[in-house]
């Protein structure tokens, strides 16, 4: 039995291939590389298309004997959802429903599905449980609802059975530095600092500083990706045992200002990083810290990895990839 993963070229799925290949799973990773990169699809059978296209789902379906479907494959910039929803409802939502159609067409049952603590919105209470309400302020958190809804559906009618995880902010790299954070254009703050502090970015923006919060920058809760990935593995074995759909969501429990990352950055990396202050970006919630108890409690997870390990392995994994290169970083 196989395990597809969709997506698996990008950043999460290719440290949940990675894992799962090293746990003796049989994995076949699907990828139309539009952000992903095929040396990070490293592990298993890799075959390039699109899930918006039917004939190739059932072409992978019928020529594969999958058992659970992992579902990474998505477009996540919050900035970019609010000026271009529709190419976000039509990536996110329309696509994953014809990978669910595929889905119910070839009788495979299991779903794992990346969400996120986008669907969460303004926080009313931290660390953010599951029984937290959801209200997107974003576009972006909105398709991932809205996908998260259908689930719920296509269970009760099809007898679709899903895990549903919702990452807060992944961070860190591989410790054995094969694959790392590499998104184009990269908009997450670790690797931004980390160009800055490899001389490839002069600078580093920082999105408000008048926030509610102890210094007046956004607190994000950082979750080390190879900590995601084995809560991927374990929802996955306690869905194909149980049958039974849930939803968790993966965070730290811990939140770190901008500030606060700087500074460890700085002394990560012994490098100084140059910051520039500039005005809010509309979508961004003040504080985002998720709260793992039911993951702990239900799959028996709990994170392994600290900031400083994510800051670490991040760096190590950047300065083995870009040093030399540093063009395919920003070219
Ligand atoms: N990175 C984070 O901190 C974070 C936080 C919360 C949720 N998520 C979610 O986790 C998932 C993975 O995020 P990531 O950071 O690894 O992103 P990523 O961009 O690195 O990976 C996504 C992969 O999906 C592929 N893809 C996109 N659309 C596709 C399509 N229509 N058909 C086939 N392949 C397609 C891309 O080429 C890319 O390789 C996404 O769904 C994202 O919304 C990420």
């Amino acid at each position: 039995m196989t395990i597809l993963i969709v997506g698996g070229a990008g950043y999460i799925g290719s440290h949940v291939n990675q894992l799962l290949h090293r746990s003796g799973y049989s994995t076949l990773v699907i990828d139309n590389l539009c952000r992903g990169h095929r040396e990070h699809a490293q592990w298993g059978k890799f075959i390039q298309g699109d899930i918006g296209n039917s004939e190739f789902l059932d072409h992978i379906f019928t020529t594969n004997k999958i058992e659970t479907v992992m579902h990474f494959a998505a477009f996540a910039y919050v900035g970019e959802s609010i000026s271009s929803p529709s190419v976000y409802y039509e990536n996110n939502v329309s696509k994953t429903l014809i990978l669910l159609d595929a889905m119910v067409r070839h009788h495979v049952n299991n779903f794992i599905f990346s969400s996120s603590c986008a669907t969460f919105g303004n926080a009313e209470y931290t660390p953010i449980d599951e029984l937290h309400p959801q209200h997107p302020i974003n576009p972006y958190g909105y398709t991932k609802l809205v996908v998260e809804q259908i689930l719920k559906d296509y269970d009760k009618a099809y007898g679709l059975k899903y895990g549903i995880f919702r990452y807060f902010n992944a961070s860190g790299a591989d410790p054995d530095r094969h694959i790392g954070e590499w998104h184009d254009p990269e908009t997450h703050l670790i690797p931004l600092i980390l160009d800055v502090a490899a001389g490839i970015r002069p600078k580093i923006d920082v999105f408000g500083n008048d926030y509610d919060t102890s210094d007046g920058t956004c607190i994000r809760d950082y979750i080390h990706v190879c900590d995601l990935a084995e809560a991927h593995k374990r929802g996955m074995e306690q869905l194909c045992n149980t049958g039974i759909s849930d939803n968790y969501n993966l965070g730290s429990g811990k939140g770190y200002s901008i500030r606060e990352i700087l500074h460890v950055a700085q002394k990560i990396t012994k490098c100084s990083i140059k910051i520039h202050h500039v005005a809010r970006r509309e979508g961004d919630p003040a504080e985002l810290v998720g709260s793992s108890e039911k993951a702990k409690r239900i799959l028996g997870w709990t994170p392994q990895y600290s900031l400083e390990d994510s800051i670490t392995t991040a760096w190590r994994w950047h300065q083995k990839t870009f040093q030399h290169s540093p063009l395919k970083r920003v070219g």
